[in-house]
């Protein structure tokens, strides 16, 4: 990623923090239109759930300059979700709602360039996830 998307997406992300719990609720509202099928691995209270993707996202928002320290992070996470039942292939509708939520909270700042810098960040941060989750099965 470039200087110039990571700073896209710190200022894009700071825009979303103050309405995140709302954007989660968004999130998730559009992933099950996108692929009902993944509701049943969700078993929690998904305003709880909400938070916690908010905060991983938050700290790899926060440590687009330190990889090294959010990759061992992701890796955990990665290996996590084997066991939720989550696959490759759900990997992308996940993005998709991802990019979608932020478009509705950003309105006219989401732009070409900020929509690049989020495709950028969550396949970066997808991408460690799944490395992790081939390399335990
Ligand atoms: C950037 C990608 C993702 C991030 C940052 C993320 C983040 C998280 C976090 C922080 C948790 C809390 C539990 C833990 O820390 O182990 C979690 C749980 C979970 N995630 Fe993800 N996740 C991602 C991708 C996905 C994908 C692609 C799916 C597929 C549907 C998914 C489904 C789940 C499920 C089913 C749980 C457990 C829910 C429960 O306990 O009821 N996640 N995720």
């Amino acid at each position: 990623m470039t200087e110039q998307q990571k700073q896209a997406v710190r200022e894009s992300w700071s825009q979303v923090v103050p309405i995140a719990d709302k954007a989660a609720e968004l999130f998730y509202t559009r992933l099950f239109q996108l692929d009902p099928s993944l509701r049943h691995l969700f078993k929690g209270d998904m305003a709880e759930q909400g938070r916690k993707l908010t905060m991983t996202l938050n700290l790899a928002v926060k440590s687009l300059d330190r990889l090294d320290q959010l990759t061992p992070v992701l890796q955990d996470l990665g290996r996590r979700h084997v066991g939720y039942g989550v696959k490759d292939s759900h990997y992308a509708a996940v993005g998709a709602a991802l990019l979608w939520t932020l478009e509705q909270g950003l309105g006219e700042a989401f732009t070409g360039e900020v929509h690049d810098a989020w495709a950028a960040t969550y396949g970066l941060v997808s991408g460690v996830m799944m490395d992790a989750a081939a390399a335990a099965a």
